[in-house]
């Protein structure tokens, strides 16, 4: 495979902007995708604050900082970012018809030896890859929240990615200074398929009155040595990201076990979203 070097990432929300920013501070030229000048501003303000909280840790120097920014050019339009790409990831919210429609035009622009890649953290890797004429060179990059720290790369292997392209996803994740683990195409991957039950019955516990919020999460954080309870944790990921993989897995497997909670689906409904509204099992 030939080197990778031009990284497009698409989407410059919590995922995208950490990705971003990873790519940039190891040395890649990054174009970053957003759909207005104000998300593509805020995306750069978010990578700016996280580069100075580790130039204030004497992680970095003021300098890297400036040259990581340097690097990363934000871009208004698919087709302009990814025409000399050679990996693209999509980090866009979890709708697959918006996946969809980001692939297809993508997939057109695109240089013909391009990797294609999603962040997503549940939706079929070989769904995804058929709306694309290159599903051989179409792979699951997952990355974990906080990018900058968290040091797992889900490598999602969908039915005809080609293995070439895995090793080279392998190597990139490595050259990030993060560890890679490959997993093959299921609902939930392995990440979401053992943390969301996880998650989800922390909820039953709220919902049937076993412990408060907080006594669940101390469980598992002083018993468990879990850095964040469950509860806190989806609060942090989202509540309606949590209840959207949770029926990616419910629907994917036909099984019960994976049923939300109604507690869940409730205070999705009430706008109760976790960090991003305030307020979710606790209050920012
Ligand atoms: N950018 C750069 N550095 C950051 C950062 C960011 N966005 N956020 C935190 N940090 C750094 C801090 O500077 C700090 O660095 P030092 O150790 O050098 O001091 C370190 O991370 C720890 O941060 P804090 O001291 O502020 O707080 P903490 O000790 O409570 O750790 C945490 C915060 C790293 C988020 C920790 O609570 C944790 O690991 N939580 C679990 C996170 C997790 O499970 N993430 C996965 C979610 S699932 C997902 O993302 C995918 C999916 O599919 C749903």
């Amino acid at each position: 495979m030939s080197e990778i070097k031009n990284i497009t990432v698409i989407g410059g929300g919590t995922m995208g902007n950490g990705i971003a920013h990873v790519f940039a501070q190891n040395g890649f030229d990054v174009k970053l995708v957003e759909t207005k000048q104000e998300f593509a501003d805020r995306a750069m303000n978010t990578i700016d604050k996280n580069l100075s909280r580790m130039v204030s840790k004497e992680k970095i120097s003021e300098a890297e900082k400036q040259a990581t920014l340097e690097r990363i050019q934000p871009v208004l339009s698919v087709s302009d970012g990814v025409k000399s790409a050679d990996l693209v990831i999509e980090a866009v919210p979890e709708n697959y018809d918006l996946k969809k429609k980001i692939f297809k035009e993508v997939d057109e622009h695109a240089p013909a030896n391009a990797i294609l890649a999603s962040n997503t953290s549940s939706i079929s890797i070989t769904k995804l890859a058929a709306v694309t004429s290159r599903p051989g060179k179409f792979i699951g990059m997952h990355f974990f929240n906080p990018v900058p720290v968290m040091k797992l790369v889900e490598v999602i292997n969908g039915l005809e990615t080609d293995s070439a392209v895995t090793d080279s996803i392998m190597e990139i994740s490595k050259k990030l200074g993060k560890e890679p683990v490959p997993a093959n195409d299921f609902p939930g991957f392995v990440s979401n398929r053992v943390l969301m039950p996880m998650i989800n019955e922390a909820i039953f516990c709220v919902h049937e009155g076993v412990a408060e919020p907080e006594h669940v999460d101390e469980v598992m954080k002083l018993g468990m040595a879990h850095p964040m309870g469950p509860l806190r944790l989806a609060d942090f990921i989202g509540l309606d990201v949590c209840l959207d993989i949770l029926n990616v897995l419910y629907d994917g497997f036909k099984d019960p076990k994976y049923r939300p909670c109604p507690l869940l689906v409730k205070m999705v409904d009430a706008g109760k979203l976790g960090d991003k509204t305030g307020e979710g099992f606790f209050k920012r």
